[in-house]
């Protein structure tokens, strides 16, 4: 006996590497739903070795489905997830809409699985920002070593992350530099993303910073801790898929940089890759399809007392979305849900 699941979001980046994922990591479904909007149906999505039909969320009845798996944006969230959530369905949710609030758990497995339990108040559970669940998961074992009391992160943020629509943007933009009649101007990205990096992503907040730079800041304290301070500054560059971030820490504590090595090459989730030498560390392109959080570039910061630096990277549509939001049903499963 397993779960009947619903991916809805099923034709997008980060649905189509859910339904990647729960095949790869075998996850207990008998039954497994593609959703997405009227204009996918019947669309052909791969689960496994099998083909799912997407059918249409509107008028969908999730009543008898354990778990829906939410990829659909924010608008879209605010209309279906109540009536999911209301059938009974648990629903794990990738867009921004419930992330901040008090009653939703916002959760990274690996940093607070007990949150999930609070999936009761309102059948439903948020999964990060992308940026932030890979930060969170290298913060965490560092922070129950030394205390972690301000952190510094510039984020290099790939074209996926943006949907679709991104991806086509730096494609369709990079083939319009070569080839004359071809250009495309800018949409999706407030300037050319082609060969450039953009330090805008989301919208603009009154103290002049953007939505997802706050978003790094209100959902680490929510996640690891609300004492841990949090500055960043969020780039879009162009790159395909996998977020990179530059993270400089500063302890309560003094952390040396080899035990923090040895501390991370423990923790749940992670993997070290720092050698100091011509390629000894993880870039984007190395992390694609990869479950990992990847750490390189480990090093004492020495204009503070307690400082270090280090370099994450992670593939934005698996631990920063799809990923992260399986590993929510498996928690879920193994803490609350019964099977069928
Ligand atoms: N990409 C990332 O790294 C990342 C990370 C964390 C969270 N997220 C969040 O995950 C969500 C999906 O992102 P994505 O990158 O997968 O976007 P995407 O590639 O643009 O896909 C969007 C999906 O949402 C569906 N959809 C849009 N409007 C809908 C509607 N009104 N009713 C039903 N389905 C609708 C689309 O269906 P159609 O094909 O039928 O239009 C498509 O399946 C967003 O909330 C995003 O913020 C993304």
């Amino acid at each position: 006996m397993g779960y009947k699941v619903v991916v809805a979001g099923a034709t997008g980046n980060v649905g189509r590497e859910m339904l990647n994922i729960l095949a790869e990591r075998e996850f207990p479904a008998d039954e497994v739903v593609a959703l997405a909007s009227r204009r996918s149906l019947g669309t052909e999505v791969s689960y496994g070795d099998k083909t799912l039909k997407c059918k249409d969320i509107e008028g969908f009845d999730f009543s008898g489905y354990d778990i829906a798996l939410f990829a659909i944006g924010s608008d879209a969230t605010k209309q279906y997830a109540p009536i999911a959530a209301k059938a009974g369905c648990v629903v794990i949710d990738n867009s921004s809409l419930y992330r901040y609030d008090p009653e939703i758990p916002l959760v990274v497995p690996e940093v607070n699985p007990e949150a999930v339990d609070g999936y009761i108040k309102k059948n439903i559970i948020a999964n990060p920002n992308c940026s932030t669940a890979q930060m969170v998961v290298a913060l965490k074992p560092l922070h129950d070593r030394a205390k972690i009391k301000r952190v510094v992160v510039s984020t290099y943020q790939s074209v996926s992350g943006s949907g679709k629509e991104g991806i086509d943007e730096l494609w369709d933009q990079t083939k319009g530099l070569y080839v004359p009649g071809q250009e495309k101007e800018p949409k999706k990205f407030t300037k050319q993303i082609a060969f450039n990096v953009i330090p805008h992503i989301d919208v603009f907040m009154e103290d002049g910073s953007t939505k997802e730079e706050w978003k790094m800041v209100a959902e680490t304290k929510k996640i690891v801790d609300p004492a841990i301070k949090v500055t960043a500054t969020c780039v879009r560059v162009p790159v395909f898929v996998g977020h990179s971030e530059a993270i400089n820490l500063e302890f309560e504590e003094f952390l040396d940089e080899d035990e923090a090595r040895d501390i991370l090459r423990e923790a749940p989730g992670i993997l070290v890759v720092d050698k100091r030498e011509d390629g000894g560390y993880v870039t984007p392109v190395e992390c694609v399809g990869d479950y990992a959080t990847f750490i390189s570039r480990i090093r004492q910061d020495s204009t503070i007392e307690n400082g270090l630096n280090l370099w994450c990277v992670s593939d934005n549509l698996r631990k920063g979305a799809a990923l992260n939001a399986v590993q929510i049903a498996e928690t879920l499963g193994k803490r609350c849900l019964k099977k069928g």
